[in-house]
């Protein structure tokens, strides 16, 4: 046993806490806790292992009087105040190597089931009808798909979109340009019959799929999100489903999870998720394992 002592705040993966155990961690999993209820246990833990659900906010960073590090086991940083952390020293792991593959095939699922209306389809045979003509769908090859971000997991849609015989369209200000590389958002939109968004909540990105940018879409497009909902305003979203400009919204995330805008949960446009990316059994084995290792190659094991 080492001195440290762990607590594991969202359901993470056995192989990453079967991997500290064994280097000599105390763990404790306490799920889902209210901040009230992280502030009064924190105190008593080196370490803070989490997923998404679990918001590191200031106060409970405060009152983190002995942690080091806080742990993600998955990608986005979004709900851990960096700031607080970083004005107490405390290391912020994550493991964002673990879940390209299974967003990337996520968006693909979702791009093609937009396109054959597969949802719909599904439940209509269910319901024990036959609306063979009704289910007229659009082929993938040759559609001008675009990608927001061209990080990990934008790569792997890519390489996968490349293999349907699409065009494929990039944009991203942060990363060295290539050919298909497009200078704006609005090109993007007014090119694609397809966008999908891979790039991480912050300051910027916050609601930057708004009316603004959608009125100058080209009409009938496909948006897919698989990253983080507040990237999407999703009043503006209800709105261009209206118009006909978004003739499908693929959503896997939301501002409010689990969401509360019920008009665009239940509009006949919208296939939804409940945020299950990352969700597969190879990346969540990754995700914690990867982490897992992080954690003892920083305070030993
Ligand atoms: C991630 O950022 O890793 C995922 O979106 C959230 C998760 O399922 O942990």
């Amino acid at each position: 046993m080492n001195k440290y002592k762990i607590l594991i705040t969202d359901k993470i993966h056995d192989e990453g806490k079967k991997y500290l155990i064994s280097n000599g961690f105390e763990i404790k999993e306490i799920l889902n806790p209210t901040e009230e209820e992280l502030v009064k246990i924190i105190k008593d833990f080196h370490v803070l292992i989490v997923r998404s659900s679990t918001k590191v906010t200031r106060k409970v960073i405060d009152n983190a009087y002995n942690l080091k590090i806080i742990g993600r086991a998955g990608v986005g940083l979004d709900n851990i105040d960096l700031d607080a952390a970083r004005e107490k020293n405390i290391k912020v792991l994550n493991s964002p190597e673990s879940s390209s593959i299974a967003v990337a095939e996520l968006t693909l699922l979702f791009i093609l089931s937009a396109l054959r209306r597969l949802p719909d389809a599904h439940f209509s045979v269910k319901s024990r009808k036959w609306e063979k003509s009704k289910f007229m769908g659009r082929e993938l090859a040759l559609k001008k798909v675009g990608i927001i971000g061209y990080g990990r997991i934008g790569r792997e849609v890519a390489k996968r979109l490349k293999a349907f015989e699409t065009e494929v369209f990039i944009f991203d200000p942060f990363v060295k340009k290539e050919d298909n590389f497009v200078s704006s958002l609005e090109e993007l939109f007014n090119m694609c019959h397809i966008v999908t968004i891979h790039t991480p909540l912050n300051q910027s990105t916050e609601n930057m799929i708004n009316r603004n940018l959608l009125e100058k879409a080209r009409k009938g497009i496909i948006l897919v999100n698989t990253s983080r909902g507040k990237i999407i305003n999703e009043d503006d979203l209800l709105w261009a489903l209206n118009e006909g400009i978004v003739s499908i919204a693929c959503l896997d995330v939301f501002s409010k999870e689990p969401p509360e805008n019920y008009e665009l949960l239940s509009h006949p446009n919208v296939i939804l998720t409940p945020h299950i990316g990352a969700q597969t059994e190879e990346a969540q084995s990754k995700a914690s394992l990867i982490l897992a290792k992080k954690i003892c190659e920083e305070i030993g094991g």
